[in-house]
């Protein structure tokens, strides 16, 4: 593959997972104690607004206290060397890639540092408590809340992510159940468009079929693994 070739990757809850977050779907999974639909939709948001932002308040905290691995580290390197156009495309929404150093990044599902302001949209970074009612410093509405995109609504970026999904020659998901959508079809698309697809995952994903390479095991040990492939490739060519 050229060094000049498009590159998309998409990761999920299980990049994280060995920097301490817990994947949604595992055994003690973030949703434990709380049902989805408590915690993550307009709906909830709107019937129970103590319920979910402190919810989200924990989670903000949390996420502050845990590091970026190797495999988030690998990225960012890969990031940082690879000529051609790349663009990693995250649904969590910790900030361990920019906080290893990823540059082309976009979160899709929005980001725990962050507030949005249901009122005029504006977006403020965001580290500690958000109460209900949380005045918006743009608009001055009191209608802050966690800028996370909850079912029902539509993830951010999709119009750039649709056009380097067309455009890519390889498109790599990592840790990532194939459970949600639209993430879930990225592979489709990618692959029905001509490019090369490969999954790193700790088991097949519920997509596992439709990738043509998958290769298992640990996020920290597969993701370095491929980015040093990668780039020696290119050292010697
Ligand atoms: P999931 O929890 O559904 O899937 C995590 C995947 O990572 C699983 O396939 C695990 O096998 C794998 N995994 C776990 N540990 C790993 C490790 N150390 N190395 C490599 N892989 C590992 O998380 P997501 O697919 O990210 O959406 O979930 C997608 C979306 O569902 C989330 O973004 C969130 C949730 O509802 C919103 O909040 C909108």
């Amino acid at each position: 593959m050229p060094e000049s070739s498009s590159i998309v990757i998409l990761t999920g809850a299980g990049i994280s997972a060995e920097s301490g977050v817990a994947t949604f779907r595992g055994a003690g999974g973030l949703w434990e104690g709380h049902r989805v639909e408590d915690v993550c939709t307009p709906e909830a948001l709107a019937a129970n607004p103590e319920l979910v932002h402190r919810f989200y308040d924990m989670r903000r905290a949390f996420v502050q206290t845990v590091e970026p691995n190797a495999a988030h580290l690998a990225l960012a390197q890969l990031d940082a060397a690879w000529a051609g156009s790349l663009l990693i495309v995250t649904q969590n929404v910790d900030d361990l890639h920019e906080r290893a150093g990823a540059r082309r990044l976009i979160h899709m599902h929005g980001a725990h540092l962050s507030a949005l302001c249901g009122d005029c949209g504006a977006r403020f970074h965001w580290r500690d408590p958000l109460p209900p009612g949380s005045i918006c410093p743009s608009c001055a509405a009191p209608a802050m809340r966690p800028d996370v995109v909850f079912f029902g609504e539509v993830p951010y970026g999709m119009d750039k992510v649709d056009a380097a999904l067309r455009d890519c020659d390889l498109f790599v998901s990592i840790g990532t159940s194939g459970a949600v959508y639209p993430a879930a079809g990225f592979v489709r698309l990618a692959g029905a468009m001509g490019a090369d697809t490969l999954e790193l995952n700790l088991e097949p994903s519920q997509g596992s079929s439709f990738f043509a390479e998958s290769r298992f095991g640990p996020a920290s040990e597969l993701v370095p693994a491929w980015v040093e492939g990668m780039l020696s490739r290119h050292a010697l060519a």
